[in-house]
C-alpha cells in the first residue's frame, strides 16, 4: 500500500480522512452539536482536510499545516469567515497561530463517535496511519504499543468525544436537537 502515494494521500483516498466518509461523519457530528450546517458550512466540512494530499506525515511538520489548502479554497469561494472556519478546525494549527479552535474543530473531534472500529481500524491500517498514531500514543504515554489496536481506539474515542462535548458546552455553542450530552462511555462494553 505504501507505493500508493504519501500517507496523507492514502488517508484521503481510503484512510481515516477518506474524502467522502470522513466529511460525512463530521457533518453528522456538526448536526448533533449545533443543528444542521448551512450549505456553505457543508462545503467547508467537505474541504477541511484536503490539504493532507501529498503530506508525508499526519502530525509531523508538514501534516500540521494541512488546514491551509482547504482554507484557501473556502476563502476564495465564500470569503474570510469560511477561510477561518477551515483554518481553525485543527487544534494544533490554531494553537501555533494564536487562533481559537472553532466549531468545526469540535465537530471534527466528535466525528470519531460515528466510526465503528471495524470500519476505522482497517482504513487506518491500510493507509499506514495506524503506525504513526500508535507510535505517537506510545511516546506520549497515552497507551502502550503492545496494547491491542481496539483498546487504543476505544480510549481515543472516549477522550475525543468527551473533549468535544466539554469544549462545546464551555463555549456555549451546543444547540443541536440531537445533542446527547452529558455523554458517558460504559467502559464495561469494551471495544466499541
Ligand atoms: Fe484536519
Ligand atoms: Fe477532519
Amino acid at each position: 500500500m505504501k507505493t500508493l502515494g504519501s500517507v496523507g494521500t492514502r488517508s484521503l483516498l481510503f484512510g481515516v480522512h477518506q474524502f467522502l466518509w470522513h466529511p460525512f461523519t463530521v457533518w453528522l457530528a456538526w448536526r448533533e452539536l449545533y443543528g444542521p450546517p448551512s450549505w456553505k458550512e457543508t462545503i467547508c466540512i467537505v474541504l477541511h482536510d484536503i490539504g493532507y494530499w501529498h503530506k508525508k506525515s499526519m502530525n509531523g511538520s508538514d501534516g500540521v499545516n494541512h488546514p491551509e489548502a482547504g482554507a484557501e479554497l473556502a476563502g476564495r469561494l465564500f470569503g474570510e469567515e469560511c477561510r477561518q472556519l477551515v483554518l481553525g478546525h485543527s487544534r494544533s494549527y490554531a494553537q501555533s497561530y494564536n487562533m481559537k479552535p472553532n466549531k468545526l474543530c469540535w465537530a471534527d473531534k466528535l466525528s470519531i463517535k460515528y466510526e465503528p472500529w471495524w470500519l476505522y481500524l482497517p482504513r487506518a491500517w491500510m493507509s499506514g496511519e495506524l503506525m504513526e498514531y500508535r507510535g505517537m500514543a506510545d511516546q506520549t504515554g497515552f497507551i502502550n504499543k503492545r496494547q491491542p489496536h481496539r483498546e487504543w481506539l476505544s480510549r481515543l474515542k472516549e477522550q475525543m468525544i468527551e473533549q468535544a462535548y466539554e469544549e462545546v458546552e464551555l463555549a456555549g455553542l451546543m444547540s443541536g436537537p440531537e445533542c446527547r450530552y452529558p455523554y458517558s462511555i460504559n467502559r464495561s462494553s469494551e471495544y466499541m
